[in-house]
């Protein structure tokens, strides 16, 4: 598939979308003109060298145990990945996306993925974040939230890391919040404008790294049970 990339990511098209999103009232996602689908088990790593070298990984079986096929001699799973793409338009995979056509098997085609594996320059071009996450859709969520805190926010990379996350994927129409991080009255609000709002912990796992004065700060995900170490 031809994806637009200077659309999607123009100011201009965001302008355009913003003005399509009411303030006050939920837009089912069913009603959308367009319907854009995105896509258990995972593993991110964010790597920086004394240099500034930096290396951001997200690897998958997609599934737990991945297909289940083991791979003897070799020593691995194959994975499942394939649910990833859309095998039956109009059912769920095993994240609850819904997805089109665009997303169908095809010879030399690729599934869609949420795994984004990121790096930060800052406007100098120096090393700024290293991040990504596991957690099927909510991976995008997860990493946007974080950059969004450290850049927007100006939050230390705990903050960011550990800031309550928001997650929506289309479909199925709903939004989760995690647990005990948003104010009764916020979540009664966007209930009153007709959003289904549920309030579950765990939207997705990251790790990152950060440039701090004289060095990095490295952070695994409190909602995991990684580590961060320095050699
Ligand atoms: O590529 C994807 O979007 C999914 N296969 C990722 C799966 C995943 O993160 C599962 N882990 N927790």
């Amino acid at each position: 598939m031809s994806v637009p990339l200077s659309t999607l990511t123009s100011k201009t098209y965001a302008r355009g979308l913003a003005k399509t999103i009411s303030r006050d009232r939920a837009d089912p996602t069913n009603h959308l003109a367009s319907q854009i689908g995105e896509g258990t088990e995972t593993t991110h790593y964010s790597i920086v060298d004394r240099f500034g070298n930096a290396v951001a990984t997200t690897t998958t079986l997609n599934d737990l145990y991945g297909s289940g096929v083991y791979v003897s001699g070799a020593g691995f799973f194959l994975n499942d990945e394939m649910d990833d793409f859309t095998s039956k338009p109009g059912t769920p995979n095993m994240f609850g996306l819904i997805q089109g056509a665009a997303n169908a098997i095809a010879p030399g085609k690729r599934m869609l993925s949420a795994m984004s594996p990121t790096i930060v320059l800052d406007p100098k071009g120096t090393l700024l974040l290293v991040t990504g996450a596991r957690g099927g859709p909510r991976i995008i969520s997860a990493t946007s939230q974080i950059i969004l805190n450290v850049i927007d926010h100006r939050m230390s990379l705990a903050d960011a890391m550990s800031a309550p996350r928001i997650h929506h994927q289309s479909l199925p129409d709903s939004i989760q919040l995690e647990t005990g991080g948003f104010e009764p009255s916020v979540i009664a609000r966007l209930r009153a404008m007709g959003h289904f709002v549920y309030e579950q912990r765990g939207v997705a796992s990251a790790a990152s790294i950060m440039r701090v004065k004289g060095g990095y700060e490295g952070m695994d995900d409190p909602r995991a049970r990684g580590a961060a170490v320095g050699f």
